[in-house]
């Protein structure tokens, strides 16, 4: 990069001055997480040496077994959000409730949520996976700062962001006021921003979801991807491409790098699931990064960011990206 760096600390205060979205509370909250990422990225870049490949032995709260970087980057996320005085409490994939923050250090006004690590089916084959945080407001009233705390919709967050470790190590962030991309300079330790104002196209040709789940899912969404899969010659008259990464965050950085819909429907399999991705972690820090880069992202039936969750580790459909694609299958549902 030529000419003047911006770096995350520099973008944090400008963007206060200019949008007055960043308190000085939450730009240190968000240099901390970065500063976990940073940690997460470095024991994710070194891999076998570092012995942190493979299964951790456990099962989380949602019965899913855990790789020992699940287990890293929970510890590591946790242990770095402690003591700053900025939280009120934190709540994670990998923990079946909520963590206060201890009455030894400061009681902070806000609430942290993470998916400690993305994309876990590929820590073991070097594909990329991530890190997805959803920062809110813990209410004034709130005693004890337990599940009640956080249920709270996705419109009510004040930041969220992902990190993805692939190639190069990115911090993509919203504080409300548009998204931002940083890069970590793995020799120095800091992050640059590489990418003010992100925007999805509104159109695209090119689509992710899981297809091997295809005779399990509903009647629109069955309809919708097979538009898509007739090509040219199909109702949509154009020929679109298929891309799984199988880590949420990889394939969102995608989308919001060139375009795209990610779909991640509710199916028969498992009736009372309304889909295998977690709300409050996973879908509403999406949302609300691709909403604020002009994109959509709905569970089908609304704006996922308009739910109200009812517990923690709540699962929700997910379409989301490209907005007139993520309309029109939208759309498919309610007809
Ligand atoms: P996690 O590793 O945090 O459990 O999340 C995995 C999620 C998401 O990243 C990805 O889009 C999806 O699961 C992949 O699911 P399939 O294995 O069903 O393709
Ligand atoms: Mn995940
Ligand atoms: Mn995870």
């Amino acid at each position: 990069m030529v000419g003047h760096k911006i770096s995350l600390t520099q973008y944090l205060v400008e963007k206060d001055r200019e949008a007055g979205s960043v308190p000085s509370e939450l730009r240190l909250l968000l240099e901390v997480i970065a500063r976990a990422c940073k940690r997460i990225s470095y024991a994710v870049g070194k891999g076998a040496l570092a012995g942190v490949l493979g299964e951790a032995g456990t099962e989380n709260v949602q019965g899913e077994s855990q790789k020992k970087l699940d287990v890293i980057a929970n510890e590591t996320l946790l242990e770095a959000n402690l003591w700053g005085g900025n939280l009120a409490a934190m709540a994670s994939e990998e923990m079946d409730d909520p963590f206060p923050i201890p009455h030894r250090y400061p009681k902070g006004g806000f609430l942290l949520l993470f998916d400690p690590l993305d994309g876990s089916s590929n820590i073991d084959v070097n594909v990329s996976i991530g890190t997805i945080f959803s920062v809110l407001r813990c209410p004034d009233n709130a005693s004890g700062v337990g599940h009640e705390a956080f249920l709270q919709p996705g419109s009510a967050q004040v930041a969220a962001g992902y990190a993805v470790y692939g190639p190069s190590t990115l911090l993509v962030l919203t504080v409300g006021a548009g998204v931002a991309c940083f890069t970590l300079d793995r020799e120095t330790g800091s992050w640059w921003l590489t990418e003010d104002g992100m925007k999805i196209p509104e159109d695209t040709k090119e689509y992710a979801i899981n297809a091997s789940n295809a005779r399990h899912w509903e009647t629109p969404v069955q309809q919708y991807v097979s538009e898509l899969q007739a090509g040219k010659t199909g109702p949509r008259g154009k020929d679109f491409n298929m891309r799984w990464v199988a880590s949420m965050v990889a394939d969102v950085h995608r989308i919001m790098t060139r375009g795209g819909i990610f779909m991640y429907p509710r199916d028969h399999r498992e009736p009372d699931k309304p889909g295998k991705l977690r709300l409050m972690y996973e879908a509403n820090p999406m949302s609300f990064l691709v909403e604020q880069a002009g994109g959509a992202a709905t569970n089908g039936l609304g704006r996922i960011m308009d739910v109200q969750p009812s517990k923690l580790h709540e699962r929700v459909a997910v379409f989301l990206g490209s907005r007139n694609e993520v309309e029109r299958v939208t759309a498919m549902h309610k007809a």
